[in-house]
């Protein structure tokens, strides 16, 4: 089970992560401190770092191991952010990023939206999921919008290094449909 390599949505396109997006990675998010503020990574300190990134989005695509796309605005082009799918059924998860000058527009939940409406949909998955930092109250609004219900607070679920957390607490939520 594969997802599409192109989602097209009002106002974005989703498509793989390639190793020509390693500048824009590292200017619109992975460089920045507010965008990676609770994310469970180290900041990139240089294109480098962005650079095997993008190799390893690569690399998943060919292994089927995740599905990270590059969240594209259509109307500017502008590289947006990344939006990753992982399948593992019976359930899928998931988790997004955008650089801040995009914030506050909806575009999160529209990638979001599409990429759950793609993962519930097949045949084998049941429930699709996603955690987020109890403080990050943008991202589970994102996940409200997109479906999702919280579901618990797991302990000591993720290490944040922005946070300065050895492992942090993250709020789980999810979709999910009954078995046939
Ligand atoms: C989380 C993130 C993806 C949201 O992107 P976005 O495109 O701004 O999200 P949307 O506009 O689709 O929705 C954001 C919602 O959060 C709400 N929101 C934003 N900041 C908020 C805050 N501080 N408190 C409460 N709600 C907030 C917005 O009002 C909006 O809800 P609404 O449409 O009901 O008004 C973006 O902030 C981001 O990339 N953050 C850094 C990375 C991250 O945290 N990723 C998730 C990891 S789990």
């Amino acid at each position: 089970m594969r997802p599409p390599e192109e989602f097209l949505t009002d106002r974005l396109r989703l498509r793989p992560v390639e190793c020509s997006d390693a500048p824009a990675i590292f200017q619109t998010y992975a460089g920045e401190a507010a965008p990676t503020r609770f994310m469970p990574v180290v900041r990139h300190r240089d294109e480098a770092d962005s650079q095997a990134f993008a190799v390893r989005c690569e690399d998943c695509w060919t292994s089927g191991s995740a599905f990270p796309w590059a969240i594209i605005e259509k109307v500017s082009g502008r590289f947006a952010g990344v939006i990753e799918l992982r399948l593992s059924p019976p359930k899928a998860d998931f988790g997004y990023i955008l650089g801040e000058s995009f914030w506050g527009r909806g575009l999160a939940t529209e990638a979001a939206s599409t990429v759950v409406a793609w993962a519930i949909a097949q045949p084998d998955i049941f429930r699709v999921w996603a955690t987020c930092h109890p403080d990050n109250a943008a991202s589970a609004a994102v996940l409200r919008k997109a479906g999702l219900n919280y579901e618990a607070t797991l302990a000591n679920w993720e290490a944040r290094p922005q946070l300065g957390e050895a492992a942090g607490p993250s709020d789980c939520y999810a979709l999910t449909r009954s078995p046939r």
